[in-house]
């Protein structure tokens, strides 16, 4: 028995502490945005943030996570208010199957928090580990620029709004 920190809530988890935390975040919290692709940490279908870093959850134990605060897609908005990365995948079009994108939108995500305005050559080398069989990466490459000008936007909003 042990504490998972999922998207600010504490959950206590009945599980063995080496399962993978993918298969708790599905089976147990009904977290299912996160997906099961190879299970192998090969294609980062379930990428996940922990503590700030993306982190492939099929291959991360839970007794890794002890006391870490774990984000998924769930965390981040929701259908009636989207965070940034979520609305710019939308506006975008970026899913075609929509298998890869959680994972897609995590490791862009973990990206964005560590370098605002990344170049195409950073985004590109952050989500070369994501494979997407849909070959949807310009419009995704595209989504996340348009995350950045949307926290970019939404920040200079926000400073404005407190002079
Ligand atoms: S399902 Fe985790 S990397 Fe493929
Ligand atoms: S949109 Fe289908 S795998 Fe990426």
């Amino acid at each position: 028995m042990m504490t998972l920190k999922v998207n600010g809530g504490d959950h206590r988890v009945e599980a063995d502490p080496d399962t993978p935390l993918l298969y708790v975040l599905r089976d147990d919290l009904g977290l299912n945005a996160a997906k099961f692709g190879c299970g192998l940490g090969q294609c980062g279908a379930c990428t996940v943030i922990v503590d700030g870093k993306a982190v492939l959850s099929c291959v991360t134990p839970l007794v890794l996570l002890e006391g870490k605060q774990v984000t998924t897609l769930e965390g981040l908005g929701t259908v009636a208010a989207p965070a940034p990365i979520q609305r710019a995948f939308m506006e975008e079009q970026a899913a075609q199957c929509g298998y890869c994108i959680a994972g897609m939108m995590m490791r862009a995500q973990a990206l964005l928090l560590r370098n605002p305005k990344p170049t195409d050559a950073q985004i590109r080398a952050e989500l070369e580990s994501n494979l997407c069989r849909c070959g949807t990466h310009m419009r995704i490459l595209r989504a996340v620029h348009r995350a950045a000008r949307l926290i970019d936007t939404a920040d200079a909003a926000s400073d404005g709004s407190q002079r």
